[in-house]
């Protein structure tokens, strides 16, 4: 939930970090901090807001050593105390963490009776005095990370230094953590966001891993035993992530989605499908938010191309309430680091399920965990709102139908990214203003375009702050009909099948009480226009096209109403990218 970035290096080491840093603010930006080994000793710096709009005390730290944080909090209410990085009592050893330590409150209580000092209401802060209490002991860095790291209780990536060693020492448990060679220099973060502009050389380490990263090497250890991580070459382009010219990073994410479905179309194919996806008899998906609504598009496909039964589970219900499973567990996770996914993947294997991940990020969690992953091709996305990772999770998942299937679809889904491509440039000004106005809206749709529905209303919702609700089209009138009026528009999906008809007559029952109807549809549909007060006309001419084409009217809706009223669409409030906590 909050991003970490650390170097050693040849270079002035604050510019880089608050650099950085500015790359990570999707994973948090509430407070920030950094902290560098310069002459004077260990000088630090950190602040209530972003970074990104408030960098220049922290760039005055000197010194080629240095660490920082950008934070979302958890424990403890935004401010500069709560922001890390977190000092121990003597001033001399500094730490930044993402995670949870949720043994916290038990450590504070043994450190505070042994006489520490508190300064912040954070869980981070434990690690610092424990950490000062065994470097008291030996004076070495490393020996005290390694003793006191048994001691917690929850996820951790964490970067140390302190002003007597001219290391970083880091560790992780279930919290991200790669570690960047370049060129006379080094870089530990959360993900490769801040690290792409200076290498692509990386190692991701593994649970329970602390390293120490000097001037001159690094060096991992996992439990007190010297280990080698590979060295992986990322091909992720500076330049996605970098605007480009685009107002938002969503709407350039919004863009890049012809190309993420049509790479990782023709990234997954039978022969990179593990075994055993081939032909299972049934399956199980776990997943979060937009996640779990790629799974339910994908529920829908999969049952009705194939007759393969699928049983859809929210991650954070499927811990406390497991269901019975057998067979292949898909877990869908763009992060490969959201909690309750990863938790859930894990009793399945604990259950002897055949575990196949759906991730973006390579080395993520998640991949580490499963059976076997399938990467998607989306590249790294920085605006909170899902979009591009989205497009690309239905690709993995509709090629998974698509073999199962034998096969049937392959050419459609090979030439589908052209539709989104056409998608992209259309007109939504009249639907924008209608939504704008709006306080709640009804997003509805049948079959797979229920999902769409769903995902359409989510975007709605924590981008522009409108309260906006998904429902399968049939549902509306069990109670939701009560909330319609000319000021809740309802978002209607209709496109060509077997439940045409009756959405027409739903929405013209929706109409008979006075809401205003924006339909999607079919281009060419003769009906829609003429009983809709605006209609969409969207190309592709199967229900896996639509599904994808629709989807993207419905994001870029979210996105023109969003910046219409003003809003943050990249960094919407109260969110982060990565869930990393239950
Ligand atoms: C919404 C959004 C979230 C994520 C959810 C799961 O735009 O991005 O709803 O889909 O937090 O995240 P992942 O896919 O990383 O597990």
């Amino acid at each position: 939930m909050c991003g970490i970035v650390g170097y050693i290096g040849r270079r002035e080491a604050a510019p880089l970090i608050v650099e950085g840093l500015k790359k990570l603010e999707y994973r948090g930006y509430d407070s920030f901090g950094v902290a560098t080994i310069g002459g004077m000793g260990l000088e630090f710096d950190k602040h209530k807001g972003r970074i990104s709009e408030n960098d220049q005390s922290a760039i005055q730290l000197k010194g080629k050593i240095g660490i920082g944080h950008t934070r979302w909090a958890t424990h403890g209410i935004p401010n500069d105390a709560n922001a890390h990085p977190h000092l121990d009592c003597t001033g001399t050893i500094a730490v930044v963490h993402n995670g949870i330590i949720e043994n916290y409150a038990e450590l504070k209580r043994q450190l505070t009776a042994r006489g520490h000092t508190f300064r912040s209401d954070t869980d981070t802060e434990v690690v610092v005095h424990l950490i000062e209490e065994e470097y008291a002991k030996k004076k070495d860095l490393l020996f005290a990370v390694q003793t006191i790291v048994p001691k917690l209780e929850g996820s951790y990536a964490l970067l140390v230094i302190s002003n007597n060693e001219e290391r970083m020492i880091v560790a992780r448990n279930a919290s991200p953590l790669v570690i960047g060679i370049g060129d006379g220099e080094t870089f530990a973060a959360s993900d490769m966001t801040p690290i792409l502009e200076h290498t692509e050389r990386a190692m991701f380490l593994e649970d329970g891993d602390i390293a120490t990263i000097s001037w001159s090497e690094v060096a991992i250890y996992n439990q007190g035993i010297l280990v080698t991580r590979p060295l992986e070459l990322i091909d992720w382009s500076l330049e996605d992530v970098k605007k480009g010219g685009f107002a938002h990073f969503m709407l350039k994410e919004i863009y890049e989605q012809p190309q993420a479905f049509y790479n990782t179309i023709r990234a997954v194919t039978s022969e990179t499908l593990p075994d055993f996806v081939h032909n299972p008899t049934s399956v199980t998906v776990v997943a979060c938010g937009s996640s779990y609504h790629t799974g339910l598009i994908f529920k829908y496909l999969l049952e009705e191309s194939c007759r393969v039964p699928v049983r859809l589970e929210f991650a954070s219900e499927f811990k406390y309430y497991p269901p019975p499973i057998e067979g292949l567990v898909i877990g869908i996770t763009q992060s490969g680091e959201t909690a309750d996914t990863l938790t859930a993947l894990k009793q399945a294997k604990a259950r002897n399920c055949k575990t196949l991940a759906v991730t973006n990020i390579l080395g993520s969690s998640v991949s580490r965990l499963a059976d076997a992953t399938i990467f998607m091709r989306a590249g790294p996305e920085i605006s909170v709102a899902a979009t591009k990772s989205f497009i690309a999770q239905l690709a993995v998942l509709m090629q998974i139908v698509n073999n199962i299937s034998g096969r049937k679809c392959s050419a459609m889904l090979l030439h589908a990214h052209q539709a989104i491509e056409e998608i992209l440039l259309i007109d939504l000004t009249a639907a924008v203003s209608v939504c704008t106005g709006a306080k709640d809206i009804f997003y509805v749709g049948r079959g797979p375009f229920y999902p769409v529905a769903l995902e359409g209303a989510l975007k709605m919702k924590e981008i522009s702050y409108i309260h906006a609700e998904g429902y399968a089209a049939g549902e509306l009138k069990h109670g939701p009909f009560a909330l319609l009026s000319p000021e809740t528009p309802v978002i209607a999906l209709c496109t060509p099948g077997d439940t045409y008809a009756v959405m027409i007559s739903n929405i013209k029952e929706m109409k008979a009480r006075g809401a205003p109807v924006i339909a999607v549809g079919n281009e060419g549909d003769s009906e829609l226009p003429e009983i809709a007060d605006i209609f969409i006309p969207i190309p592709g001419t199967t229900p896996f096209v639509q599904v994808l084409t629709s989807l993207v009217v419905l994001q870029l809706l979210a996105y023109y109403t969003a910046v219409a009223l003003g809003r943050d669409v990249d960094k919407p409030r109260n969110l982060a990218k990565s869930v990393t906590v239950e």
